[in-house]
């Protein structure tokens, strides 16, 4: 670690030190102790990411405990029980709070306008939900159906372009096709990210985004992150003074209206669209990666798919052209859907926090105060052997397929990985359509084998705290041939309009 980082983190400690949290009452979750008090679990989070709760949940095996992290309480959840319990008092308790946080450290949103932004809750404006409300109906209906259109014409021009590449790196093929593919539609022509510039400093403050987090002199400690969201935030400027949102999409122009009508300055409105790409690609990327790496790694899964989707959505006109409507594919073909969500099932680290802002009883058992703050790492509740059986551990995409309605249940009660009532997933349908598109057109069109050999799991990134689905690190070389089956096949990708909803289980 870079010892400009070492220097700040152990300011961020003293300061911690003089605000300990309150003392434990019995009846809370048992506490955690940590072998550096007050800062030992902090520095084990930097260094180990979003996994570090997940591993401390294996090691206790109890429902709930809590941990001190310098100014806060922190209380870690891992039954499913005590999930339905949060979902049920979510009056008590908000999100909101990490959402003004990101506005101000990843947005660099400071004074008046973050004041705007802040819960109501917590005195501010509420402008912050507000925009997140305004975002939810147009990511359905004909706001939906309007990007699904885009991103498919995008989809579809990057997937044709592999078949001139030959050796690629994975993860950088995938973070060019999703990031233009989810960016375009939303954006329209003068999306910000059609440059190259603008992209990379988007993923520099990605992958550095824990250090920008700690919110002390970001421009010492995280200043690739720093650097990178400056940046962004001046080309969401000009595309803002440019107009660039008037000819854009419903979900574009709904997040401009709400934050100007409620008296946002542009700077501002600027700032949070630099932040809100980690709502629009720091899962879908990588979880299109996976998605790729566990269907493509398993040939017989792989073969099972491909037949479904060539038997159930494939339809070759009189001219030869091989035409696929990707409605079909999310209807008729179960094992593909089920793939996708089994891979976010065992891969997402996602912690889900709420903020408490009155004392309140969880499921008649256990004590949360207000001023704490409660995480649910998905990555144990999603492998809870109750819902899910012993060998919860395992890649069993069957589980999502033909479930009853009252296993249904329960499974969806142990799923996080599109998050948790009230703060489900905005985008989920977008990003589901986004990469089952992508798997149909590369499953039906392409081999891809890796350069090395076999498919060899790579480290991944920990510092990326904002993807539940930790990106990789370093290269995942594959070579991609056209299936000589299809050479010179002319493909036509479609999805009829009001079918882009897909049957998700969600938590
Ligand atoms: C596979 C891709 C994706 C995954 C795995 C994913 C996962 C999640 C998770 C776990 C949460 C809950 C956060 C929490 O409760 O703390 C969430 C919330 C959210 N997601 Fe996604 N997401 C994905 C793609 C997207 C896309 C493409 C968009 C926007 C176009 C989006 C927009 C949002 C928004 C706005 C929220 C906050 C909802 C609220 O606070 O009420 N997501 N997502």
């Amino acid at each position: 670690m870079d010892p400009t980082i070492l220097a700040s983190l152990g300011l961020v400690i003293v300061l911690g030190l003089v605000l300990r949290p309150s003392k434990h009452d019995p009846r809370e979750p048992p506490f955690l102790a940590s072998r550096v008090p007050a800062i030992g679990h902090l520095i084990a989070f930097v260094v180990y990411g979003l996994r570090y709760f997940a591993t401390q949940s294996a090691k206790t095996r109890v429902p709930a405990f809590s941990i001190d992290m310098l100014f806060n309480k922190v209380y870690v959840i891992n039954s499913p029980k005590l999930v339905a319990a949060i979902r049920r008092n979510h009056r008590t308790m908000s999100l909101d709070p990490l959402f003004t946080r990101t506005a101000q450290c990843v947005g660099g949103i400071h004074g008046p306008g973050l004041q705007l932004l802040r819960g109501k809750e917590s005195q501010g404006q509420g402008l912050g939900h507000a925009t997140t409300a305004a975002l939810r109906p147009a990511l359905l209906g004909e706001g939906l159906d309007q990007l699904n259109r885009k991103m498919i014409g995008y989809l579809s021009k990057s997937v044709e372009q592999l078949k001139s590449r030959g050796t690629v790196d994975l993860y950088d093929w995938c973070t060019l096709a999703m990031t233009l593919a989810s960016t375009e539609p939303i954006y329209g022509p003068m999306n910000p990210y059609s440059d190259s510039n603008a992209r990379e400093a988007y993923w520099e403050l990605e992958k550095n985004l824990s250090f920008l987090m700690m919110g002390v002199a970001p421009w010492l400690i995280a200043r690739k992150a720093w650097k990178g969201r400056e940046y962004l935030s001046r080309a969401f400027l000009q595309y803002y003074q440019a107009d660039g949102h008037l000819n854009s999409s419903q979900l574009a122009y709904a997040r401009w209206k709400t934050q100007h009508d409620g008296g946002a300055a542009l700077e501002d409105i600027a700032r949070l669209e630099a932040a809100m790409g980690l709502g629009i690609l720091s899962n879908t990327v990588p979880s299109s990666f996976w998605a790729i790496f566990d269907i493509f790694s398993r040939p017989a899964l792989l073969q099972e798919i491909r037949d479904e989707i060539w038997q159930n959505a494939l339809s070759v006109t009189t001219e030869g052209v091989h035409t696929v409507d990707l409605a079909d594919v999310q209807e008729r073909c179960p094992l593909l859907l089920a793939s996708f969500q089994e891979m976010l099932r065992l891969r997402s680290n996602s912690l889900q926090l709420r903020v408490i802002y009155e004392d309140t009883m969880l499921d008649d058992s256990y004590l949360v105060k207000a001023g704490s703050i409660i995480v649910i790492p998905a990555s144990v509740i999603n492998r809870d052997e109750a819902a899910w059986g012993a060998d919860a551990d395992a890649f069993n995409p069957q589980q999502f397929i033909s479930t009853a309605a009252g296993e249904k249940r329960q499974k969806a009660s142990a799923y996080m990985s599109f998050g948790s009532s009230p703060h489900i997933c905005a985008g989920r349908h977008f990003a589901t359509g986004e990469i089952v598109a992508l798997l149909t057109m590369l499953i039906l069109q392409f081999e891809i084998r890796p350069v090395a050999g076999e498919w060899v799991e790579p480290p991944t990134n920990v510092n990326a705290v904002a993807a539940s689905l930790s990106p990789p690190l370093g290269q995942t070389s594959v070579t991609i041939t056209e299936r000589p089956e299809v050479e010179g096949v002319k493909w036509d990708f479609r999805l009829t309009p009001g079918r882009g909803r897909h049957g998700l289980i969600i938590g």
